[in-house]
């Protein structure tokens, strides 16, 4: 429990159970991601592709953290029901501006469930021709994979559980938390479960 991180954000402390990683923890594995990066890749000014919205605060650390030339882009997808993202059925609604033929793409996730959605845009992104393909994901929560993707760079893995904070939301909510939480029982209403709440929204 890290309740201190809490206290610069009072208006959400009734909803954060429990802080599950602090700022500083994220932004020094952040840090080391980029530091990875940009070793490997130095020389070769890679392409950071990133699905709105969730990734945009880390995509926006991770960029800053990369010591070499590098480039950004973005996609949007949405799923057609919360029945058919969980299969992995999305549509692209926003595709990238540039090309990625012959290029060094780096794809930034910030947290894999099932893999589902992450599989369908690696095929997407694969049959475009890139030089090379990998993935750097913050957050990954092993047990809930339904598809075994190679996460070149990893941040942490996670329990399954739905967590909040750093760009990640539960209706749209709790992006702008430096920290990654869980929530309070009592603010999943209407019903839902926990575990379903809070997949990709649109
Ligand atoms: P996947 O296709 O099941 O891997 O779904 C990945 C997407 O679901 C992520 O990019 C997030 O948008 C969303 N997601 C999965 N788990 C969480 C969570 O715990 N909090 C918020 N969003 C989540």
């Amino acid at each position: 429990m890290q309740r201190e991180s809490l206290e610069a954000y009072p208006a959400f402390a009734p909803a954060i159970r429990e802080v599950l990683l602090s700022a500083e923890e994220i932004e020094a594995r952040v840090q080391a991601l980029g530091q990875a990066i940009s070793q490997d890749y130095a020389g070769r000014n890679p392409l950071l592709v990133g699905v709105l919205r969730g990734v945009f605060v880390f995509l926006a650390d991770l960029y800053r953290a990369i010591t070499i030339p590098a480039e950004v882009d973005f996609i949007s997808v949405a799923s057609y029901s919360a029945e058919s993202r969980d299969r992995g059925v999305v549509r692209l609604i926003k595709d990238l501006d540039l090309s990625i033929m012959g290029r060094d793409v780096i794809f930034v996730e910030d947290i894999v469930d099932t893999g589902l959605t992450l599989n369908f845009l690696l095929r997407n992104l694969q049959a475009r021709g890139p030089a090379s393909l990998e993935v750097c994901a913050l957050f990954n929560k092993p047990k809930r994979r339904l598809i075994d993707i190679p996460l070149k760079y990893k941040g942490f893995d996670l329990p399954d559980r739905l967590v909040v904070g750093y760009g990640l939301d539960y209706r749209e909510r709790y992006r702008n938390l430096p920290f990654l939480a869980l929530l309070e029982p009592s603010v999943f209403l209407g019903g839902e479960k926990e575990n379903n709440a809070g997949r990709r929204t649109e």
